[in-house]
């Protein structure tokens, strides 16, 4: 099946990266569901369409993914493809400061909601058949690097890296392929925005603190959430490719 033929769940729609892999699917997948908290007004001109649907919700909630998977099977009888982009580092304390209510938010955000949308993936795309599907996870290279303040962040971006072997392990017998992309900073709308205002505050220019975001890659070049879409292509599309996570750090990890 083209890619053409499918029909492709993207959630963080609204998000640095959901909101440009929006744009780049949009009319180049049969039909789109993009899902995100904020309303669709609210961070893009894109309009919804017969071949895009929006679907504002919390999917921390079980309720809320359960229904959004229904909605999907009732109204397009089918799912081909889920991308989840939903997460975020949310809060900086180190460990010993960290409250608890605090890391169960960024548990929640970045491993339930992955867990929960693998799991009804999984149910609904084995529907298909022998011809499968894909599931793509957003990973980070906080998992392995050390990001200050982050612990929670990377130790949930562990558990999604784990949660993609198991997935890939239980569903290859569905022809599901689960894989991750792990980058390192990328140069989202919203943070480009923080950069600025990073900049303002402490008075050190943009350039000189851009520098330093980039200073443990080798390639010493900006990551752009575009750059990514190869390599999306690549794995929403295969037919070969499971259990894998792809880093995308610009060569920081040989450094
Ligand atoms: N940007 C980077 O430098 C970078 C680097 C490595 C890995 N990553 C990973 O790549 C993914 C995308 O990053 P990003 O920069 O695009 O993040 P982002 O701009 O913060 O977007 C996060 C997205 O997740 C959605 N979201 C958060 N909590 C949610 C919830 N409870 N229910 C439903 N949706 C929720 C947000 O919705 P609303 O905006 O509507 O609230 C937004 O669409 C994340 O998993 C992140 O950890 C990013």
């Amino acid at each position: 099946m083209e890619l053409s033929e499918k029909v492709v769940l993207l959630t963080g729609a609204s998000g640095g990266i959901g909101k440009s892999l929006l744009e780049h699917l949009n009319g180049n997948v049969k039909i789109l569901i993009g899902s995100g908290r904020k309303n669709l007004q609210d961070f893009t001109r894109i309009k919804e369409s017969d071949k895009f649907n929006y679907m504002p919700m919390d999917l921390t909630s079980e309720d809320n993914i359960k229904f959004l998977f229904s909605y999907i099977i009732e109204e397009y009888g089918r799912l081909d493809i889920t991308i989840n982009t939903i997460g975020g580092s949310l809060f900086s304390h180190n460990i010993e400061d960290f409250p608890i209510e605090e890391y169960d938010k960024v548990m929640n955000t970045n491993l339930k909601t992955a867990f929960m949308l693998t799991k009804e993936s999984i149910k609904y795309i084995k529907r298909n058949g022998e011809v499968g599907g894909n599931i793509l996870h957003f990973v980070s290279s906080s998992a392995r690097d050390i990001s200050p303040g982050k612990a929670p962040y990377g130790i949930s971006k562990g558990g999604l890296e784990s949660l993609i072997r198991y997935a890939a392990f239980e569903a290859a017998k569905y022809n599901i392929k689960v894989n991750g992309i792990s980058p390192t900073y990328v140069f989202t709308e919203r943070h480009e925005f923080e950069i600025q205002l990073e900049s303002r505050k402490s008075g050190v220019p943009i350039g000189d603190i851009e520098k330093k975001k980039i200073e443990g890659q080798l390639l010493k070049r900006k990551l752009y959430p575009k750059d990514l879409f190869p390599l999306v292509d690549l794995l929403i599309n295969t037919e070969v490719i499971t259990g894998q996570i792809y880093d995308c750090t610009l060569g920081k990890t040989l450094g």
